[in-house]
């Protein structure tokens, strides 16, 4: 009873910020992501009778309070109406907890991993409400490509749908790394303080519209208004950030230098935006052909410490690698 799953990481272009509730993990508003293919977690899980209790290790070691990931492994228990404990074994082939969404395909993994180890043969929609449980935005790691998570009223309603395929669109995701720390603030813990930001309402009532937008642009492949469009949400994501309270600040003097220079590269005629979520690093968004300009500019921003260049990805899938 051993499972692998492959799952990316994605970029939110509208962002899941604050619960409606949170045990459900039910989002206030719908977002929609692109998964990456470069940025991956693989997790093998695997349930024994021997097993004593659950193990978890990640990235090599074994890790001591595993809470979040042992309720996640309940609830597959739970539908499978098994009583075993596992072994999960996962590795992120990126820095965790940099604001690169590992918690998003760590747990897409894990879900999916499980449930098959589990002998659970789940649709597509079933497998996202589960990973929406053990974390938000592990719902959008589903399904393939470009992707829409529906807020929905309750868990059932709760899911993620691809919109196009990974090959609909040749644009790209750079993400520049200007700090590799992990964060101080996990996403899970800011997200509480969004509804205290005396603008969080406003955002609300126009982030309907807004979703309505992004799709638009999406179904025209418009890039310079869809950039726009995902660069003023990732301003306003840190505007409701730093009037919360307390505030969060995930920029570093390196993000803000970052921000400048695509805006300089924006006006000197490079079409380049950036989004970013909850940490220092920004992922710029830019078309396939115009990929070798915008590393030519990147090589001489030494705050850079490292690119990881994405496609848009595929959602999660089984594999028979096994991690052991
Ligand atoms: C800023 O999915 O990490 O990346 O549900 O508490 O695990 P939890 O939150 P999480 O939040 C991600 C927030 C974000 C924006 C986004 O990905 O939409």
């Amino acid at each position: 009873m051993k499972a692998t799953a492959v799952a990316p990481a994605s970029i939110a272009f509208i962002k899941y910020w604050g619960k409606k509730n949170e045990v459900l993990r039910l989002p206030q508003n719908g977002s929609i992501s692109m998964n990456l293919d470069s940025v991956l977690t693989t997790t093998s899980v695997e349930f024994k009778d021997e097993y004593a209790q659950d193990e978890i290790i990640l990235n090599g070691k074994r890790i001591a309070s595993g809470e979040r990931v042992i309720k996640q492994l309940n609830l597959v228990r739970k539908l499978a109406g098994a009583d075993i404990k596992a072994k999960v074994v996962t590795d992120n082939n990126f820095p965790t907890a940099a604001g690169i969404a590992s918690s998003a395909s760590g747990f897409a993994a894990l879900t999916m991993a499980a449930a098959a180890a589990l002998n659970l043969d789940l649709p597509e929609k079933e497998l996202s409400i589960l990973a929406r449980q053990g974390s938000g935005s592990a719902c959008r790691s589903i399904p393939s490509g470009f992707v829409e998570w529906i807020a929905g009223a309750a868990s059932d309603s709760s899911y993620a749908v691809s919109l196009y395929p990974p090959d609909y669109w040749d644009i790209c995701d750079v993400i520049a790394i200007v700090n590799d720390e992990e964060k101080e603030i996990s996403s899970s813990v800011g997200q509480k303080l969004a509804s205290t930001s005396p603008f969080f309402s406003a955002r609300l009532a126009n982030i309907g519209n807004k979703i309505k937008t992004v799709k638009g642009y999406l179904a025209d492949r418009n890039f310079k208004s869809f950039g726009e469009l995902i660069e003023a949400e990732a301003l306003e994501l840190m505007a409701i950030m730093m009037t919360s309270a307390p505030a969060l600040i995930y920029w570093r003097p390196e993000t803000v230098k970052l921000i400048k220079k695509i805006m300089e590269w924006r006006r000197l005629g490079l079409d380049v935006y950036f989004t970013e979520d909850a940490g220092p690093n920004l992922h710029i968004i830019i078309e396939g052909r115009n990929l070798e300009s915008l590393s030519g500019e990147l090589r001489g921003i030494k705050e850079v410490k490292r690119v990881i260049v994405n496609k848009p990805g595929r959602g999660a899938a089984l594999t028979n690698r096994h991690l052991f």
